[in-house]
């Protein structure tokens, strides 16, 4: 790739071989269909959910604002809990890395962290599979300072990164997506370099398989009901287990810290709820930063 991601300044490096990018209104692209069916169904399907929910109102000054939601945000609620995590990533994390850090923030979506960390000095490359200018990289373009922050348009398991071109990677909110996810943190843990950060914050937990599967048999049904179609064109898992991180070969790679954030008495209070109405262990959003030892 020539430029963006690859330039001086900028964050994590391309590897460029077989990548033929153009730059589309500030975010590198590769030619048209080559994310492939799978991930422009997804997108399409994604997009669809998304400005339903009512995502991306309010434009740049909102997604600005994020995590801390305008008043009005239609989905003000959810961001009162992710703004929790994330001033607990900010002290467990952001407040101690050096200015400049490479950062790797992987399913940016509009890309309201990565342009935190811009803004803090930090060096970003902010990779969707979503360009869409109210919920995607092009809604990113929100004011950061460009020369320390780049976009690509990628699949997190076809990443064109350069080995240990990263300080941190980030996946806030994203990795859930994978339909499987240990094999999506072992090749985010290739790009960190040793010693570096994998962070897995914001997806949801749970303590059993069973009860995650329950969970995304609940959903299907809801969005058949709500919107014709069950949003599965990914094959995403919807949900992880500690396993995913901790065994195999990414378990090799990086020794993990799991802390837990306080995200309100909603949320504290729904293992209580759940077991009175007799339903499934609600999932919960720890906050895993790994170092990566090998
Ligand atoms: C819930 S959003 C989170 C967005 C943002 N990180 C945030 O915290 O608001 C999940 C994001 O993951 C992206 N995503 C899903 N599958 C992906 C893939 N295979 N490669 C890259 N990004 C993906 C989606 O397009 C979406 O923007």
């Amino acid at each position: 790739m020539d430029g963006a991601a690859s330039e001086p300044g900028t964050g994590p490096t391309c590897a460029t071989d077989g990548w033929r990018l153009r730059l589309d209104a500030g975010v590198w692209r590769g030619p048209a269909g080559s994310l492939g069916e799978r991930l422009e169904q997804f997108v399409e399907e994604y997009a669809q959910v998304r400005h339903a929910e009512g995502r991306g109102e309010g434009g740049r000054a909102a997604v600005q604002r994020l995590p801390f939601a305008r008043t009005g945000d239609p989905m003000a609620a959810a961001w009162a809990v992710r703004a929790r995590s994330y001033r607990h990533l900010d002290r467990r994390l952001l407040q101690q890395l050096p200015a400049g850090s490479r950062i790797l923030d992987i399913g940016a979506g509009n890309g309201w962290l990565s342009r935190r960390l811009a803004l803090a000095g930090h060096r970003v490359l902010a990779v969707d599979v979503t360009v869409d200018p109210h919920d995607g990289l092009h809604a990113a373009a929100a004011a950061a300072p460009p020369a320390r922050y780049a976009r690509l348009e990628a699949d997190f398991d076809d990443l064109p990164l350069a080995a240990g071109s990263a300080d941190v990677v980030i996946f806030n909110a994203a990795l859930h997506y994978s339909p499987d996810p240990a094999r999506t943190l072992t090749r985010a843990s290739g790009v960190v370099r040793p010693g570096g950060r994998l962070v897995v914050v914001d997806s949801p937990f749970y303590a059993h398989s069973s009860h995650g599967r329950r969970m995304v048999a609940e959903r299907r049904e809801a969005y058949l009901q709500r919107y014709g179609f069950a949003s599965d064109a990914l094959g995403s898992r919807e949900f992880l287990v500690a396993r995913d991180l901790v065994d195999g070969e990414v378990g090799g790679m990086v020794r993990w810290r799991r802390s837990r954030p306080w995200l309100g008495w909603r949320m504290a209070m729904r293992p209580l709820k759940a077991h009175v109405r007799r339903r499934r262990p609600p999932a919960v959003f720890p906050l895993w930063i790994g170092r990566r030892v090998v």
